[in-house]
């Protein structure tokens, strides 16, 4: 940190932190307003200045309101090859240049913040390696849950909690898509052109829709529950691209809402995370979460059950857990207090075909005698146990609505099959997983 006087001006500072921030879109202007905004207040309270004093664009020639133009730059190595500049904050995104970006940043004794969750779920067993070999942080408050304060939360406040549990809606665009479904406005295509026009989702939106991004942060907060490192190509993960209204208003029937899911789980001492569509039962906090909000929900011996709720994205609530991260290095500089991601256990990871759920099922059949009993028996040699069940008739087809008692996967998708191969069926069943 640069110690000694604040520089030229007189802003009662007792140090200046000098920040290099690479990336000015939504996020990056975000942020640097943010600090200018805060300036005074982030001086009396930590005695530091923030100040940006380097940002790197490709293209110096666009206007860039509010930006002075001496202090953008396109040559990174400015940046990391200036002594003044203590933190870099990376939020230009993706795996490739901003990995090389980070890696340099830490090997020029910099600290990093990033906002970048694909980047920590897929490269960051390197990164945070290097950090602590370097003794420098990486901070990444922003990578999960926007403003939600998850990160140092968890990695502050719970560490003696004992959390075996993570379960998150950690994607705004699929959570505002399936309330616009739940609330009737559209099927899954209405309700994404819908989020489309009102900027929640992308023109692009599979990273969202597929679950990826889900994944990349339960990737994230499972390495800091458990303190197992978890990467992306551990996490198993399914979007909601096939979900159609009638799933979400027969899921309405039995009384829960369907979320896309991600649920990381400590089992006997092994961890399995993924992430996918899961009727929430309607009293359960996180069938609660509207709209593009999102939440994580985590249960700990020591704690019981504890949510945190807020908004997940845009450009100021993304800026403000940066700004904090970079005020958590000011103050923690010196003791390196936190600089990986806590991973210092190395843990197995369970199947998920081991873990249990409960499912819900729906599925086509002929409406005549022993057709149930067709289906219960295939239930039953799988030892699966039918915890209710609707049918709706239609002339002599019945569309059959069975939610179970929780059961490990694989037998459970055993008995799937079975009935798939029933004459009686028509189609294979549309199957959904519970949270219970
Ligand atoms: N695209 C994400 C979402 C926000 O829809 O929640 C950035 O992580």
């Amino acid at each position: 940190m640069g110690q000694g006087p604040a520089g030229q001006r007189d802003t009662g500072a007792q140090s200046v932190l000098r920040i290099g921030l690479l990336g000015f879109g939504t996020i990056g202007s975000g942020v640097y307003r943010l600090i200018e905004r805060e300036r005074d207040e982030i001086i009396a309270a930590t005695g530091v200045e923030l100040r940006v004093v380097k940002v790197l664009e490709k293209d110096l020639q666009v206007e860039r309101p509010g930006l002075p133009r001496e202090l953008l730059t396109d040559d990174f190595s400015s940046i990391v090859g200036d002594p003044e500049i203590d933190v870099v904050v990376e939020v230009i995104g993706g795996t490739g240049a901003a990995f090389d970006f980070v890696k340099t940043a830490l090997e020029s004794g910099k600290n990093v913040v990033t906002a970048n969750k694909q980047l920590l779920a897929h490269r960051g067993a390197t990164l945070f390696q290097l950090a602590r070999d370097l003794h420098r942080q990486i901070r990444f408050e922003a990578a999960v849950g926007g403003a939600i304060p998850i990160i140092r939360v968890m990695r502050e406040s719970m560490i003696a909690a004992g959390i075996h549990t993570v379960y998150g809606i950690v994607n705004g665009t699929t959570n505002y898509i399936l309330t616009a479904m739940a609330q009737g406005r559209g099927d899954y295509a209405e309700a994404l052109t819908e989020a489309q026009k009102l900027g929640y989702a992308e023109p692009d939106p599979t990273e969202d829709v597929s679950g990826g991004d889900a994944a990349a942060k339960m990737a994230i907060l499972a390495s800091i529950a458990f303190k197992s490192r978890v990467t992306m190509a551990d996490v198993s993960y399914e979007g909601i691209e096939t979900l159609t209204l009638d799933d979400v208003r027969y899921a309405g029937e039995f009384g829960f809402v369907v979320k896309l899911i991600g649920a990381a789980r400590l089992i006997g001492g092994r961890v399995n995370v993924r992430v996918h569509p899961a009727l929430v039962p309607e009293d359960h906090p996180l069938a609660s979460i509207q709209g593009s909000t999102n939440a994580v929900f985590l249960e700990g011996d020591v704690i019981d059950e504890i949510m945190l709720t807020g908004p997940g994205a845009g450009g100021r609530q993304t800026a403000s857990a940066i700004v904090s991260d970079i005020v958590s290095i000011a103050g923690t500089k010196t003791t390196g207090f936190l600089q990986d991601c806590s991973c210092y256990k190395s843990l197995d990871s369970i199947p998920s075909e081991e873990v249990p759920s409960a499912f819900f099922l729906r599925v086509n059949v002929a409406d005549r005698p022993g057709v149930l009993a067709q289906i219960a028996g295939a239930f039953a040699d799988e030892g699966v146990s039918i915890e209710s069940m609707i049918q709706k008739g239609h002339a002599d087809q019945a569309e059959l609505v069975i939610v179970t008692h929780p059961t490990r996967e694989d037998g459970f998708f055993r008995a799937i099959d079975a009935i798939a191969g029933l004459p009686v069926c028509k189609g294979r069943p549309v199957t959904l997983r519970v949270l219970s």
